[in-house]
């Protein structure tokens, strides 16, 4: 059974934060959330199919392993919450395993239309399942999915893909703790973090020899001249995917070729030679980072799961 919970769009969020994030003096910037249009999506559902980007294949072996021992733990819990769900291709397992034991609402979570579209089409099939989706931000749909429980009914909310890493370190410490704030003692989460690795693994993951990653960033000044009436030349920028050793992480930049400027909604927008525009990070993860994390913001971490051909832990955190 689909249902959808409602849509909420911030008016005209897009336009203010592109303002900003060009307009700066220092290092210019674009929210990693605008590169999901629905372009966006479509392009990321095939960077999830490249040989090079090995993390969403390490995390659906995991599932698809262990979702019996998952749920086994979480056996009150009837509400799971998917944070940013994207196609909900590797949540098939897990709800699947939930649903043995007791019907299951499953709230997708999604800022992207076409995302949610095709995760409601994607596991519409399961039974035992009702599927709850939200077109909003995180922190909005896991209010309202929560919202929705029974008395004595637990929630499991789902953070995957080690979506995480898109915060900075402080930043993504303080999800989890507004996460937390949403959650009642023993609901739980589960947390997908991507462990270091050697460079030239992890470079290719974000720079792959087809060009899908660069076509999915260079998206975002197409998205902008689509929906913002921007003149960006996208032949005049170039995918940048570098590793940050101090912060561990990758960042995703696209690079001027030439000195420009470039016109949006009737605003100029100035660039130099080789100037960035910082669109994505990905924070990379000790094994322990996860349990480290939990133990600070309100969860315990209680199980761990990691991939053995590509460095990847599925952390189980429970509300402490
Ligand atoms: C990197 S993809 C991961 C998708 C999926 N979780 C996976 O592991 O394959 C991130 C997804 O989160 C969504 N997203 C990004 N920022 C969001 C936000 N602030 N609120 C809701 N959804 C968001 C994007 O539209 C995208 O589908």
């Amino acid at each position: 059974m689909l249902i959808r919970g409602g849509v909420t769009h911030p008016v005209n969020s897009f336009a203010a934060d592109v303002r900003e994030g060009l307009g700066r003096d220092g290092q210019k910037e674009l929210p990693s959330k605008y590169l999901y249009d629905d372009v966006g999506s479509a392009l990321f559902e095939v960077i999830t199919r490249l040989p090079e980007y090995g993390l969403i294949r390490a995390e659906e072996r995991i599932l698809r392993r262990h979702s019996g021992a998952i749920a086994e733990r979480l056996a009150s819990h009837g509400i799971a919450v998917e944070l940013g769900s994207g196609s909900g291709r590797k949540t098939r397992r897990i709800l699947e395993a939930l649903a043995q034991r007791q019907s299951t609402t499953y709230c997708p979570i999604e800022i992207s239309s076409t995302a949610l579209e095709s995760c409601e089409r994607e596991l519409d099939d399961l039974p035992n399942v009702s599927i709850l989706g939200f077109e909003t931000e995180y922190l909005d749909g896991l209010g309202r999915a929560v919202a929705r429980r029974e008395p004595g009914e637990g929630v499991m909310v789902l953070f995957l893909g080690s979506s995480i890493g898109n915060f900075d370190r402080g930043p993504g410490e303080d999800f989890l703790r507004k996460i937390r704030r949403a959650l009642e003692p023993g609901d739980a989460l589960l947390l997908g973090t991507d462990l270091e690795k050697p460079l030239d693994q992890l470079i290719p993951a974000y720079d792959d020899a087809l060009g899908v990653t660069a076509v999915f960033n260079r998206n975002l000044l197409a998205r902008i001249n689509r929906e913002l009436g921007g003149d960006f030349d996208l032949s005049r920028f170039e995918h940048v995917a570098l590793y940050n050793a101090r912060e561990r992480r990758i960042e995703m930049h696209l690079r001027s070729l030439e000195k420009q400027t470039i016109s949006i909604g009737g605003a100029n927008f100035t660039f130099q030679r080789d100037e960035t525009i910082w669109t994505e990070r990905c924070h990379k993860y000790g094994r322990q980072e996860a349990a480290e994390m939990a133990k600070r913001t309100g969860f315990e971490c209680v199980a761990q799961w990691v991939d053995s051909e590509w460095a990847f832990a599925e952390n189980l955190l429970v509300a402490s």
